[in-house]
């Protein structure tokens, strides 16, 4: 059985990007979990519900979301339909940090994740998986970058989907959700006391994967002598 790796970080350090390309390195499943409160938060709005812990839990267990591994990534399905550009929309971006606070809405999904990643050789990328996820994971990474270089990455991405927003704007956004993102009751977006810092602020993606996939090796190499 392969490793646990647990990459969290603030939005635009690199994470998902990264998490796909180590997991294909290493024959890993990648499972972006950010997707999944996109999914659920994509759900409230199409439904018109009140973001209330109640109401979004009797939304979670009416709801189906699957992750599915294509060639161009992972593919986010709610209810069986292909949402994955629908989820970056930035009406659904200015509400998950709000879904994702709720109670009933972790509970549900971090049980999912579990579920998913409990046989291993995977790569799971989030804000508390090395903290409550998976907090025996064997690798865990906390990726950070300087909000100048995640607003400009995550401008470049959004604009290569046909979304315009300026960085300006981008910047604005990241800095509020990752106030509530680092500052909620629940699971808040926390270095791990065991995970490896790694500053992406300059480093290509290249460089970013090399670095994770010589660590992840690192680990393996020192389990397989154990
Ligand atoms: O891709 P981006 O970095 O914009 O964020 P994401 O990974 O898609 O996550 C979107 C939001 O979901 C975050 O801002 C968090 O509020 C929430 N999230 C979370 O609470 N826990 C996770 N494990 C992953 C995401």
């Amino acid at each position: 059985m392969g490793i646990t790796i647990a990459l969290d970080g603030p939005a635009g350090s690199g994470k998902s990007t990264t998490a796909r390309k180590v997991a294909e390195r290493l024959g890993y499943i990648y499972i972006d979990t950010g997707a999944m409160y996109r999914a659920v938060t994509l759900a409230a709005i199409r439904r018109g519900i009140e973001l209330s812990n109640l109401s979004l839990q009797v939304l979670v267990q009416s709801i189906n979301i699957q992750l599915e591994q294509s060639e161009n990534g992972q593919k986010t399905l709610l209810d069986g339909v292909d949402v994955s550009r629908e989820i970056r929309m930035p009406e659904v971006t200015r509400l998950v940090s709000e879904v994702s606070a709720t109670p009933s809405v972790r509970e549900a999904m971090v049980k999912e994740q579990r579920r998913i990643g409990k046989n291993g050789s995977v790569v799971m990328d989030g804000r508390d998986i090395g903290t409550v996820v998976f907090p025996n994971a064997e690798l865990k990474v906390f990726m950070i970058a300087s909000i100048s270089e995640r607003s400009q990455r995550r401008a470049a991405e959004l604009q290569a989907k046909g979304i315009n927003v300026s960085p300006d704007s981008i910047a604005l956004e990241l800095e509020k959700r990752d106030k509530l993102d680092s500052n909620r009751e629940i699971s808040p977006l926390v270095q791990a006391k065991d995970a490896r810092l790694l500053d992406t602020s300059s480093l290509s993606i290249s460089q970013q994967t090399e670095m994770i996939v010589g660590w992840a090796n690192e680990v393996i190499g020192t389990k397989v002598a154990t």
